[in-house]
């Protein structure tokens, strides 16, 4: 969907489809020369960071493997409490691999740092991680994230993956919503 399609619902566009993809090639070719050599696995955390695997992915120059977990945040609403539960674990085994977790946005940033020191446990060589958000306003835990797309404001934020309610992941900007869709 593009912004004509949701008009209605957005107050703004932050990033657009371009300044997204242009983002992500830059990141991949910072991905590229930092593993030269070396066997990377990435792992995309569902739901929100199906778009930016397959862009990411596709932008890499190099072989790597990709897996996938489902993790679900213990709590109310839409807060991060940080006690995290894992609903699908990775079919792959961790030990002397590096690692590159996938996210699209890091909030508190409870959800990444329980999930990094998670796959460290496994024996793992290196974990490191991508997002292509972050609201660095929201940071409840320092965390140490190596490639990161695009600051955003602590606001509510859709597309590209983020949702609201379920809805919005598939647009190809990422823009405020339209404080009436939410009030
Ligand atoms: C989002 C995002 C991260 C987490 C970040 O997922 O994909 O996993 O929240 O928040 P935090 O930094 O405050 O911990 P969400 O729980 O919304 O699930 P989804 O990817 O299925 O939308």
């Amino acid at each position: 969907m593009d912004s004509t399609d949701v008009q209605a619902d957005l107050k703004h566009v932050l990033y657009t489809k371009e300044q997204i993809q242009q983002r992500i090639t830059e990141l991949a070719a910072q991905i590229d020369k930092d593993y030269e050599g070396r066997e990377l696995l990435i792992v995309g955390v569902l739901k929100g960071a199906v778009m930016v695997m397959a862009d990411l992915a596709r932008a890499l120059h190099s072989h790597v493997s990709m897996d996938w977990m489902a993790v679900s945040s213990y709590g109310s609403g839409t807060q991060s409490s940080g006690v995290v539960r894992i609903l699908k674990d990775l079919d792959t085994d961790l030990m002397g691999k590096d690692v590159l977790i996938v996210e699209d946005i890091i909030d508190s940033g409870l959800t990444l740092s329980w999930l990094k020191t998670n796959l460290e446990s496994r024996g793992t060589s290196s974990v490191e991680i991508c997002t292509a958000f972050r609201k660095p306003d929201a940071a409840k835990v320092e965390l140490d994230v190596k490639y990161v797309g695009y600051d955003l404001p602590n606001e509510f934020v859709v597309g590209y993956g983020l949702d609201y309610a379920e809805k919005y992941r598939n647009l190809e900007f990422v823009g405020t919503l339209a404080p009436h869709v939410y009030e």
